[in-house]
């Protein structure tokens, strides 16, 4: 077979094609961590961590994935008897609401359909009714239906309020604009296998000063792994972390961060939007649909409806016969989308593929369609670029 685990396209959302530089980094023999070696890589990787998320606040990455991350912030910061408005509209912002009740907290949901973006006035709507809700969660880039929520938007509400801001950037950071501290975002977490190209296993976490006044007030943390004050006692003391890292992973993420910083950060949203912007022209040439609500299309990922009577599994089987893995719908879009991610190294070429592959699934599958049309109108989109 030419095409099997290790020689494929992946164009999932998470994880997502690593650059071999990162590997190699990974591969390296693991050292001590409790040593001025090893903490000089650290305290490198957190400094490059918070250019990416371009803050000034504190920094944690957790071994974990990014759920780690979103574990921390509210079992960090939320009490059992706040109130904490979840912003759904998708499973990662459904994420928040289980999590928050999770920790005994009463979750205020705001329900958005699958596929449309919360609007601000629909948030302030609920912090006039209810002014005792003390929290705001958002998923920045909700990679189940590829909405991009407006978040500087929503931070203006949620400042004007008092309310401490808590956002998932886990598949906006590193490949779309997030700007905590210019936009008033007290919490963001992000994680290592999406645009940061780093495989998974890390969260990372950026808690602002307001959010930090809630933790430092606070009797008791109900953590002990993911607990923030922990950390920062442990990096403030010797720029450690409480427990053994990942080391490998950090090694990786070191290596991921450098050349993110290589390209530089207005390059990389740049590149992001570029392809983003080839994906869906390319995807609508083959006559598919778009689900995400109009204006609000995530940079870093697609979610495409399937047309009458495209059955969802032969048309992945297909893709990942010619070497292309995409993801399928989750919950109750199961089977009735699709879903491509362009992050991390994902350029022109994998793009072009993409769209070439995709037209001959749909043709052998049995969907009338001009089978070239997406690569052509790809095509398109990077020739404009170079003008
Ligand atoms: C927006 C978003 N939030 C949260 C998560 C959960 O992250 P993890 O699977 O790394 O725990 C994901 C994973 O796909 C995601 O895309």
């Amino acid at each position: 077979m030419v095409y099997d685990e290790e020689n494929i396209l992946l164009m999932t959302p998470g994880p997502v094609p690593f650059h071999p530089r990162v590997y190699r980094a990974m591969s390296r023999t693991v050292f001590h961590h409790r040593t001025p070696e090893y903490r000089k890589t650290f305290t490198e990787c957190v400094s490059m961590m918070k250019e990416v998320m371009q803050t000034r606040n504190d920094v944690f990455i957790f071994t974990g994935s990014g759920t780690s991350a979103m574990d921390a912030a509210i079992a960090n910061c939320v009490s059992p008897d706040d109130k904490v408005l979840n912003i759904l509209g998708g499973k990662f912002g459904e994420r928040w609401a289980e999590i928050t009740e999770t920790f005994g907290a009463k979750s205020i949901p705001l329900d958005i359909e699958w596929g449309k973006a919360v609007k601000p006035e629909m948030v302030s709507d609920v912090l006039r009714k209810e002014p005792d809700i003390k929290f705001v969660t958002i998923c920045h880039n909700e990679t189940s239906t590829a909405v991009l929520n407006p978040v500087q938007e929503i931070a203006k509400i949620t400042s004007k309020h008092g309310k401490i801001f808590i956002v998932d950037g886990i598949t906006s950071v590193g490949g779309d604009y997030v700007y905590p501290d210019k936009w008033g975002i007290d919490i963001l977490v992000t994680g290592s296998q999406k645009c940061l190209g780093c495989p998974p296993g890390l969260g990372m976490i950026m808690v602002g000063p307001r959010a930090w006044d809630i933790i430092n007030k606070r009797k008791r943390i109900p953590s002990y792994y993911v607990n923030l004050r922990a950390y920062k006692k442990a990096f403030e003391k010797s720029s450690e972390t409480p427990n053994t890292p990942a080391i490998s992973l950090i090694y990786g993420l070191h290596e991921a961060l450098t050349m993110i910083l290589e390209e530089g950060y207005e390059n990389r949203v740049r590149r992001h939007r570029l392809m983003a912007d080839a994906v869906r022209k390319g995807m609508e040439a083959l006559d598919l649909q778009i689900l995400a609500e109009k204006g609000y299309e995530s940079n870093t990922i697609t979610a495409l409806k399937y047309p009458e009577g495209i059955d969802d599994s032969a048309f992945r089987k297909g893709m990942q016969k010619h070497g292309t893995l995409v993801a399928g719908g989750q919950n109750h879009h199961k089977g009735k989308i699709f879903r491509v991610a362009h992050m991390n190294i994902i350029a022109e070429r994998e793009i072009l593929l993409l769209l070439a592959v995709a037209g001959l699934v749909l043709r052998e599958i049995g969907f009338e369609c001009e089978s070239g049309a997406g690569v052509s109108a790809a095509q398109e989109v990077f020739l404009k670029n170079l003008k």
